[in-house]
């Protein structure tokens, strides 16, 4: 009886196309990274708040957390879409499975998938945790919204029954905003703020910010309500204390 000797199978890193993917893996990594870490954040513009600036960190981990899995997808898709793909009267042998059979393989890629997820979904509560905490600050202003068809409405409750459509809010004073809807589900949405949350018709949600630099900022409605929905926005001016002052008593509120 002679001994079967199994024939080696050839190291997968020897592969042309596993090299060739290897290549784009690292190319697609860097473009989508970057292009998605940058072209979002810089198209709203300079963080407003600390709120902000953590968001936009968040968004920047978090996109390069992930790019490399976008990489790994494009490049294979890339791979066999440049591939020869007619082998006329010779076709190849069944393709190997060394890959798909392989149980390193298979665990691999599950414990990469959960350290990724379990990564994200911790530092998310925490920067989530952070924000919701200044809703229980003491010192902090309260402001009414109520969103209907299509405008925005401010109740300044701490500063009499003022009333205004336009938004004015002292710089470093946290704010509360106790957002409510008319009609339909709105979306109030301080762009350079990082802060959104839905108006909903009967039923109060709240979202708080501290603005940390004087300047004008943008509005949005961020939830489809109807024929002008592209239209319900408005500047949010953040002014000093003794300008926000002056404001106030200018609407018939008091300081
Ligand atoms: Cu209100 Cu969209």
């Amino acid at each position: 009886m002679s001994e079967v000797e199994t024939p080696k199978r050839p190291s997968i890193l020897k592969s042309k196309d596993v090299q060739k993917t290897a290549i784009l893996w690292v190319v697609f990594t860097a473009i989508i990274g970057f292009v998605a870490s940058t072209v979002q954040v810089r198209a709203m513009g300079a963080p407003a708040s600390e709120t902000m600036s953590t968001t936009i960190n968040m968004m920047r981990v978090f996109t390069w957390a992930a790019s490399p899995v976008a990489g790994l997808v494009a490049a294979m898709a890339a791979t066999t879409l440049m591939a020869k793909r007619h082998y006329g009267d010779a076709p190849p042998a069944d393709a190997d499975h060394g890959i798909r059979n392989s149980p390193k393989a298979a665990s691999t890629w599950l414990v990469v998938s959960a350290i990724l997820c379990l990564f994200a979904v911790i530092w998310g509560m925490i920067v989530l945790q952070n924000d919701n905490a200044a809703l229980l600050n003491g010192k902090a202003m309260n402001i009414n919204v109520t969103g209907q068809q299509w405008v925005w409405n401010f109740d300044y409750v701490d500063n009499g029954t003022t009333r205004s459509q336009d938004l004015y809010l002292p710089v470093d004073k946290p704010v509360v905003f106790h957002v409510t809807s008319k009609d339909v589900v709105h979306s109030f949405w301080i762009v350079q703020m990082g802060i959104k949350v839905d108006a909903n018709p009967g039923y109060v949600t709240e979202t708080s910010v501290t603005p940390n630099k004087i300047g004008i900022y943008d509005l949005r409605c961020a939830e489809l309500c109807g024929l002008y929905h592209a239209y319900m926005q408005k500047k949010v001016h953040v002014v000093s204390q003794a300008d926000y002052d002056t404001w106030i008593q200018s609407q018939g509120g008091k300081a």
